[in-house]
């Protein structure tokens, strides 16, 4: 099966649920490509410009990718959840971002193991919590960040969340530190 196929699946799927008027960001890039990175879900900028990571957490992914030295063409780059979980803010009437719940994730999760399938990584970076847990079940990300994880034949590698970290520089020391272990990691399998 070609990754269109499975996100036409996914599209009907999500359609016959939500609606037709849902938004759906696909994952981007390279469809080779040896590093696969795995957010959450789509924020408010994403589904108005219907690509992962293009708010403020792209900014921070985008730094993520000059310390690895490496192009976000030569990346391929999706979620977990393919569109956008919010709740309405109860005083301004408007929508605002929230982690994705458990029925989200069963929904959107074998599209996932279908890209991983299809791109086949050699290493699979997970950003924050929900793909870590989505992939690997029970699991902390502040046991695991900063190591290599097998996983089905591949190298899993846990980072925290980049919007994790704007406010929480202890954190945010922590993530530079995981990178550049990732970098070394990466170069000494190329
Ligand atoms: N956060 C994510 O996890 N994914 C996005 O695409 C944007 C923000």
């Amino acid at each position: 099966m070609d990754l269109n196929t499975v996100y036409e699946q996914y599209r009907d799927r999500i359609r016959d649920i939500y609606g037709e008027d849902v938004k759906i960001v696909y994952g981007v890039g390279n469809i080779d490509a040896e590093i696969m990175l795995i957010g959450e879900a789509p924020g408010r900028f994403e589904e108005e410009q219907g690509k992962p990571f293009v708010g403020q957490a792209g900014k921070n992914l985008d730094e993520f990718i000059n310390i690895l030295e490496i192009k976000r063409e030569d990346l391929f780059i999706t979620n977990v959840v393919k569109i956008r979980p919010y709740k309405i803010n109860e005083k301004t009437g408007r929508k605002v971002n929230r982690a994705p719940n458990k029925k989200e994730i069963e929904l959107s999760l074998d599209t996932l193991l279908k890209e991983i399938e299809i791109v086949s990584p050699k290493i699979i970076v997970t950003l924050g919590n929900t793909p870590l847990k989505a992939l690997l079940g029970d699991i902390k990300i502040g046991d695991v960040h900063g190591k290599v994880i097998e996983y089905n034949g591949r190298f899993l590698y846990p980072l925290y969340h980049p919007a994790s970290i704007i406010y929480n520089r202890a954190l945010y020391d922590v993530y530079i530190e995981d990178l550049k272990n990732l970098k070394k990691y990466i170069k000494s399998n190329n």
